[in-house]
């Protein structure tokens, strides 16, 4: 529920517009107080009558207006308020909102305030995919805005992909999520995760890689993150998007994931989902290898650098707990409990990646859990909730320990 709670919400000009009447009816519904601030252009798709009608007062508009300067002033709009939502937040809003643009009284509220913000941006499948505006919401995600990514689908001008805007009841979901700030066990923590595959070069166009989505490291992220840690997420390539709330560092190598991590310390949490290539080229060719009628080329491989039992080694920056993962495709248990003890890591999370468990790439996940106490099974769970599971035990053991 939502009693009590303040939402300034702002709607942008699309034909998505429409839908915020629905989602400050179910804000309402819920027992929020709802103040609406359009722009222009969401004026001509949807009547501020009607916003103010459905919203707790009527809906401002204008900045330069007296009306609504001498009502509240945007600086009060601002303000008074737990959370500003921005739906449908356009490719406009949301690069005006990267690069501090203030020239209407939306954009002008939102550089204005330093309150939460959650957006869920509705646009044309090729504007969203443009890379102007996904390094815009780089940008916002970088500095802690949440964003209700938009859904697939049809759209109105006959063309199907991302970014039609996420249903009014998924908005409603995440302004709960973000709302419920009792539930941050982890607030004042700092957490490091890696996650995704690593590509190791061999000449400027091959690299060796591996099947790793990225999908089990980056749940795991957004799950500290809820629950209220500073999360640092340091992941190979994949095509995961980053989570809300999160500091992504992309890398490719080994090497670099490494680097990193060192670079994200101290940190109180330490969780290595990463699937680290073991080996790398020997060396890198400066040009393409070319076939040249003879044997073909040997690979020398070198060993990377092991970041996970890196991190665990004793030391004054060793992350008070440090939880590695365990890619088994047979005896997964006895192989999990003796690379814990090889790694000097305290938690092992052990999955089998044998091609019949459909881990790699899939969406759920059967794990065991290894800890000092032993090994406990998991039920099979969608990597989503290993995540939410994984963190929720991160948090009991620092409640347990301190
Ligand atoms: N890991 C790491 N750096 C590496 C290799 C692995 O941080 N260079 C981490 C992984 O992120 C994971 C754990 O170590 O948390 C185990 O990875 P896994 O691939 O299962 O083990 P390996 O180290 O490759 O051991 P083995 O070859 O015995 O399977």
């Amino acid at each position: 529920m939502l009693t009590d709670k303040r939402i300034l919400l702002i709607i942008a000009g699309g034909i998505a517009a429409y839908k915020a009447l629905d989602l400050i009816r179910r804000l309402r519904e819920r027992g929020a107080f709802v103040r609406a601030v359009m722009t222009r252009n969401a004026t001509e798709f949807v009547t501020p009558l009607a916003v103010g009608a459905l919203a707790s007062e009527r809906a401002y508009t204008d900045l330069f207006s007296l009306d609504d300067e001498s009502d509240i002033g945007h600086i009060r709009l601002a303000r008074d308020a737990d959370l500003v939502v921005v739906a449908p937040a356009t490719a406009n809003l949301v690069a005006k909102m990267a690069h501090g643009i203030a020239d209407d009284l939306a954009s002008t509220v939102l550089l204005a305030t330093d309150l939460p913000i959650l957006i869920a941006p509705a646009m044309n499948v090729r504007m969203w995919l443009h890379p102007a505006t996904q390094a815009n919401m780089a940008l916002l995600r970088d500095r802690g805005v949440a964003v209700v990514d938009p859904e697939t689908g049809a759209m109105a001008e006959n063309e199907t992909g991302p970014g039609r805007l996420a249903e009014p009841p998924n908005i409603v979901a995440s302004v709960e999520a973000l709302l419920s700030g009792a539930n941050r066990p982890l607030a004042g923590r700092r957490a490091l995760v890696t996650s995704g595959p690593t590509h190791e070069p061999i000449d400027p166009v091959r690299y060796i890689a591996n099947r790793s989505s990225g999908k089990q490291g980056h749940a795991i992220a957004a799950a500290l993150a809820r629950l209220g840690a500073e999360t640092v997420l340091v992941s190979g390539p994949t095509q995961e998007p980053p989570p809300n709330g999160v500091r992504l560092i992309p890398v490719e190598t080994a090497r670099e994931m490494l680097a990193a991590c060192e670079a994200a310390l101290p940190a109180d949490i330490a969780v290595c989902a990463a699937a680290v290539a073991d080996w790398r080229a020997g060396e890198e060719a400066g040009q393409k290898l070319k076939k040249t009628g003879g044997a073909p080329p040997s690979l020398a491989l070198t060993e990377n650098p092991d970041i996970l039992a890196t991190l665990s080694a004793p030391g004054s920056a060793r992350p008070a707990l440090v939880v590695g993962f365990a890619a088994e495709t047979e005896s997964v248990i006895d192989h999990a409990v003796a690379k814990r003890a090889r790694k000097g890591c305290d938690w092992i999370v052990a999955n089998d990646v044998s091609a019949a468990a459909g881990t790699f790439g899939g969406d759920s996940n059967s794990v065991h859990l290894i800890t000092e106490a032993g090994a406990e099974s998991w039920p099979a769970l969608s990597k989503k909730d290993v995540g939410e599971r994984l963190a929720a035990r991160i948090a009991d053991h620092f409640q347990a320990t301190t």
